[in-house]
Order: structure tokens, then C-alpha cells, then sequence
């Protein structure tokens, strides 16, 4: 892989910052060394000094006095120690990532804690993206993807989906635009990236089949583009065994992921990791020193202690715990689709994830009806414009979120939803 082929000129720029590189030298040096280069602030004076946190299995984190001292304190950019080497652990044993083993300049599989995964998806976005540049869109698409990706100035070519994802045969005829030869151009106009969330994507609840996965991974080889796996539901999928993921294919080193554990553990503690080729990672990482410089020690030490605590199969009863709760709601919610919706709707039962993507039948855009007349009768959803590429174009969709209602709350929320439609139509 020609790494700098897809890298933009601010993204090739970016150093080391010295007093960065320092600092992470500080914190891995033996206690007999006098450091007197570091310009952090003395722990001693913080008003903080120990919690106790008590976690839903009766058990407690513990975070005493000098386990605090370094909650308190900055840490490295690439995220503190412990946890990276958690996550790195925990993505060999999920992805066997192909490229765990390759050199560093070979594209070896490289990880970063990110500040939750927008943070990684921003700032892939920003190293990837000239104005100008093509990049393939899974549309309609999370908001925040559309908001990072709009003011860059991007060609954006939606490709065609159905309930099971990108269409490989439609993304293949948009990549007939080009010959695979013009790769090897410099300047060429291919796409970059293909952008796609393969589970329960936000907003339409669809999961990518693995043939498809297959097919599309062999056409970003065919046409050399890398795949943003934006993978947030990956630990919401309701049936095992869990899709093989494309980061799991990645022979070449084109793949870039981005995980959370915004929707397992905390969405405010905004803990995300990113994961791709070194020679890109790198490059996010030296972002992450100039802007936030790294995401909070105490969230990641909080998570990286409970992660300890817990083991990896004390992670994964967790995760089974929260399946089963978000199975629940979503069945609920199919309940009730079907009890209010039937001939008013079309909808698929997603296999992840927390949404469900509803068409209503006989109304071309549903902005009116949800912002105006949805309110009245004191029900909201979200109107399938929000995920358009362009959102002033219309929409015959809208997103319910299965996660934070009762079942009582969802049958309701429905049977509003049916006597609007109706009055619409
Ligand atoms: C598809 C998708 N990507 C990324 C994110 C951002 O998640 P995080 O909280 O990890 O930043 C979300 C959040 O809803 C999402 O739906």
C-alpha cells in the first residue's frame, strides 16, 4: 500500500511534538530517573483523592490515592498503556486482524484510543480528505458522519443499499466511472474511502452480509480505496456467531475501524479506539497531540481497571447482559409495529443495534409530519431527511430508537405514530 497516495498535505506535515514525546518517555522510565523536563502540574495540589465506584455485580472500583495521582495527570495521546494493550488483545482475539503480524511501513494493525469514535472518525476524515476528493457513502448515514464529512468539500457518491447493506453490484457500476489502472496515477480522481457502518446501521438498522463484505473488499482492492469500518453497534449484534468484519480480511492494511463503548459501557465517559495500517494511525495520533491531546486519563483508567477487574469474559457477560436488554426493546418495538403500522409502513427487523428504519407508505416526505404535526400529538422521531447526503432532499423514512422507551412508551409512541399517518394521508 501506498500510504501517502491518500494522505493530505496538513495530515503528511504533522511532527512529534517534542514535549509529547518527553512526556510518554517520562511515564515508561524506571522511578530512579529525575525527570525535571516535564512541565505537568504537581498531583500533590489536585483536589481529588481517591473513589470507590460501584459497579452493577457488587464489586467496586478502587481507585486509591496514587492510582488517582494518575487519573489526574496527562498521559500519552495513543491512550494509557494498560487499556491499549487491553484493546489490542481484545481485537486479536475478535478480528485476527491479518495484519497484526506485518511490518510497521507494511501497514501492521496499529490502535489509538479516541475521545468515543467521532472523535476517530473526525479526524480520519480530516488526514484523508482534500477538497475535491471522491469519496463512496453508505446513504442515507449517521449525522455526525455527514456533519464531519460536508464542510471538507468532498465529492460524496452515495451507494446503493437494501436491507442487507451496500449492494456489491451497485457499487461496482459506480466504480466502472473508472479503470482500475487509474491507480496507478498519481492525482487520480478514484474514490478514497468507502464509508459504511455493516451493523445495525444508524440510521437504518441493516447489517452487510459477509459474501457482500467479501465482494466489497475485493473491489477497494480492485480499485485501491480504503474501508472505514464505523462499527459502533458491532457489540449490539442480537444472534452468534457475529459477522466476520472487515478488519478481519484486511489482508492489505486498507481497512480503518472505529470501535465504541459509548453503547456497552458509558456513552459519556467517551471512550472509542480506533484501529488500522501504523503508517495512517500514526498520523491520527499525531493529531490527537495538538488537539485534545489525548482523551481523559481518569475515563480511560476507570474503564481499564473495571476492564481488568472483569477479564475478558466478565467483558463479554456484560455485553450478552446488554444484548438481551436491546433484544427485548427491539422485539417490543416489532410488537407494536405490527399491531399500529401494518399497511401504513414497510420495516425490516434489524439484527442490531437500536434503531428501526420505517417507510411510510403514501407520503413522499415526512419532515412536516414529524417536525410539526409528530409534535402536536406529543410523539418524536427522528424524519429520514436528517440522513440524507443532501437534507433538503425528501424523505419517506423515519428512525425510531428502541433504546431508552418502555414498552408501554413504544406501544403508544405507535399508535400516535399510526393515527398521524393516517390524518396525513
Ligand atoms: C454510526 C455511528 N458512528 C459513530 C457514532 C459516535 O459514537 P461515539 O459515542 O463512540 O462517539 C455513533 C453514535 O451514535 C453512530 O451511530
Amino acid at each position: 500500500m501506498n500510504y501517502s497516495r491518500f494522505i493530505t498535505a496538513v495530515s503528511a506535515a504533522r511532527k512529534a511534538s517534542p514535549i509529547r514525546v518527553l512526556t510518554e518517555l517520562m511515564q515508561t522510565s524506571p522511578p530512579s530517573l529525575i525527570s525535571l523536563a516535564g512541565g505537568a502540574p504537581n498531583p500533590n495540589t489536585f483536589p481529588f483523592k481517591a473513589a470507590s465506584i460501584s459497579i452493577e455485580d457488587g464489586t467496586r472500583v478502587e481507585i486509591g490515592e496514587d492510582l488517582m495521582k494518575r487519573a489526574l495527570q496527562y498521559s500519552a495521546s495513543a491512550g494509557i498503556p494498560e487499556l491499549l494493550s487491553w484493546l489490542k488483545d481484545l481485537q486479536r482475539s475478535l478480528h485476527n486482524p491479518p495484519t497484526a503480524d506485518y511490518r510497521p511501513e507494511e501497514g501492521k494493525m496499529e490502535m489509538c484510543v479516541t475521545t468515543g469514535s467521532q472523535q476517530g472518525l473526525c479526524n480520519v476524515f480530516e488526514m484523508l480528505i482534500n477538497p475535491g476528493d471522491t469519496i463512496l457513502l453508505d446513504a442515507p448515514s449517521y449525522p455526525g458522519t455527514l456533519a464531519a464529512l460536508r464542510p471538507l468539500g468532498c465529492n460524496i457518491i452515495s451507494v446503493p443499499s437494501d436491507h442487507h447493506g451496500i449492494i456489491p453490484k451497485g457499487l461496482k457500476e459506480i466504480l466502472s466511472r473508472w479503470s482500475p489502472e487509474s491507480t496507478r496515477k498519481v492525482n487520480s480522481d478514484l474514490p478514497k474511502f468507502l464509508y459504511t457502518v455493516p451493523n445495525g446501521s444508524n440510521p437504518t438498522g441493516t447489517s452487510l452480509t459477509t459474501d457482500r463484505k467479501k465482494e466489497i473488499y475485493q473491489l477497494a482492492r480492485q480499485y485501491d480505496f480504503l474501508l472505514i469500518e464505523d462499527d459502533p453497534y458491532y457489540f449490539l449484534q442480537f444472534s452468534k456467531p457475529w459477522a466476520p468484519t472487515f478488519l478481519s480480511m484486511d489482508i492489505d492494511g486498507r481497512v480503518i475501524r472505529t470501535d465504541s463503548f459509548s453503547k456497552i459501557l458509558s456513552s459519556g465517559l467517551r471512550i472509542g479506539f480506533l484501529t488500522g495500517p501504523k503508517p495512517l494511525i500514526d498520523r491520527v495520533i499525531l493529531h490527537i497531540q495538538v488537539s485534545t491531546m489525548h482523551t481523559s486519563t481518569f475515563t480511560q483508567l476507570m474503564i481499564s481497571q473495571l476492564l481488568q477487574q472483569w477479564g475478558h469474559k466478565g467483558f463479554f457477560d456484560h455485553v450478552d447482559r446488554v444484548i438481551e436488554f436491546y433484544k427485548t426493546q427491539r422485539d417490543v418495538m416489532l410488537t407494536a409495529a405490527d399491531k399500529w403500522l401494518k399497511g401504513l409502513a414497510d420495516w425490516h427487523a434489524p439484527a442490531a443495534g437500536m434503531f428501526l428504519w420505517l417507510k411510510i407508505k403514501g407520503i413522499s416526505d415526512t419532515q412536516h409530519l414529524i417536525m410539526e404535526k409528530a409534535l402536536e400529538k406529543q410523539v418524536l422521531l427522528v424524519p429520514g431527511r436528517a440522513f440524507n447526503i443532501d437534507s433538503s432532499e425528501p424523505s419517506s423514512y423515519v428512525r425510531a430508537s428502541f433504546s431508552l422507551s418502555s414498552p408501554s412508551q413504544i406501544d403508544q409512541g405507535f399508535q400516535r405514530l399510526a393515527e398521524l399517518i393516517k390524518e396525513a394521508i
